[in-house]
């Protein structure tokens, strides 16, 4: 792990890193794509981290494929790619480059790994976890098909490699339902989401889904009156959540999609008002594309997406540090388990 103090010195060693009004008048052009949300002041001191990095990225042949909840001056102003986690899987077997740093948490650095395997792929930093991916281990899946053998097992990708290896097909939660629904067995076991698998188990009443207890730190912290409080507080707001909450948020809200899904329904539907009910940074990013949309309500900070910052961005690039490995054996079985989702997906038209 590193040290905070010896990366801001030698990063200011080899960098002007330093305030940069006359650059960030420069950079005018990507400023207007969050100017909405981020300060002209706070833009000057993000400027030269952005034009530092962009230029590393040529240098070292890299792209950066971030997901949809790291913060504005990352997500317009670095990332080469943006989506949910179906996207990114998607996107990291296409990369040619020769580096990819994941902004996002370590499942997604992983991912990208498993499917791309002779790429080196670097995580700004190691510590962005995930507290669905901590919630099972291998032996839990294994407790699983022992208790309803015979079931097949569908995993989250929020798991880790060791995990995806154990399981027969992965999901997103782009495509969670129409992949339980596809499997042949009445029984299906969904892990380690448990509000996710109740929320696929109302859409799919024709299977008995059973589920790990894991849970999104983020995502359970809202409740169902905390949604009908804020509706009669606010009338006429449109409220959007993520199927990672509890299913009687779901219940209370107008959609429920993955981060993409949200983006794709505010696009479309423009409401007035909208509050989406998810990780804070996603109101913010489509907030300038969408300046006749008013975004209202509480929102929740993922500590584990926060990590991820433009500093250690510049230093990964910098260092080349920190490559994500997964063992070759374990690599090769998780692929089996992402690859099938990819590729029932793409059959289903997701
Ligand atoms: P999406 O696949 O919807 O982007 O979700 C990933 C995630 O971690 C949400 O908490
Ligand atoms: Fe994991 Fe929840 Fe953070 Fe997504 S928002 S990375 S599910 S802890």
């Amino acid at each position: 792990m590193f040290d905070l103090n010896t990366m801001r010195l030698e990063l200011s060693e080899a960098y002007d890193l330093s305030p940069n009004p006359e650059l960030a008048e420069q950079m005018q052009d990507v400023y207007e794509k969050m100017s909405r949300v981020v300060n002209p002041v706070d833009w000057a001191t993000y400027a030269p981290y952005v034009a530092a990095i962009n230029a590393l990225k040529k240098e070292r042949n890299a792209v950066i494929l971030a997901h949809n909840y790291m913060t504005p001056e990352i997500y317009h102003g670095v990332a080469d790619v943006v989506g949910d986690s179906l996207q990114l899987a998607v996107k990291a077997v296409e990369v040619e480059a020769d580096v990819i740093v994941q902004c996002g948490v370590h499942f997604m650095a992983e991912t990208s790994k498993i499917l791309n395997p002779s790429k080196t792929v670097l995580i700004p930093d190691m510590e962005a976890g995930c507290s669905l991916a901590e919630s099972i281990t291998a032996d839990g899946i294994a407790q699983m098909r022992a208790k309803y053998p015979g079931a097949p097992v569908v995993s989250y990708v929020n798991t880790t490699a060791e995990v995806k290896a154990a399981s027969d097909i992965c999901c997103t939660s782009s495509n969670a339902a129409q992949i339980v629904a596809a499997m042949e067995n009445d029984t299906v076991i969904m892990t380690p989401d448990q509000y996710l698998a109740q929320n696929v188990a109302r859409d799919v009443p024709q299977k008995n889904v059973v589920w790990w207890e894991g849970s999104c730190i983020v995502h359970e912290q809202y409740t169902a009156q905390d949604l009908k409080d804020f509706r009669e507080w606010n009338p006429g707001t449109s409220i959007i959540a993520h199927p990672e909450c509890p299913p009687d948020v779901v219940d209370e809200s107008d959609f429920s999609g993955s981060t993409s899904g949200i983006i794709k329904f505010v696009t479309d539907n423009r409401p007035e008002k909208a509050m989406l009910v998810t990780e804070c940074s996603m109101a913010s990013n489509i907030a300038d594309a969408l300046p006749d949309v008013d975004f209202v309500g509480p929102c929740n900070m993922c500590p584990f997406m926060k990590k991820i910052t433009l500093e250690k961005i510049l230093w990964s690039l910098h260092t080349m540090s920190e490559p994500v490995e997964v063992d070759p054996n374990v690599a090769q079985k998780a692929k089996v388990a992402v690859q099938r989702m990819i590729d029932l997906s793409q059959k289903l038209g997701i």
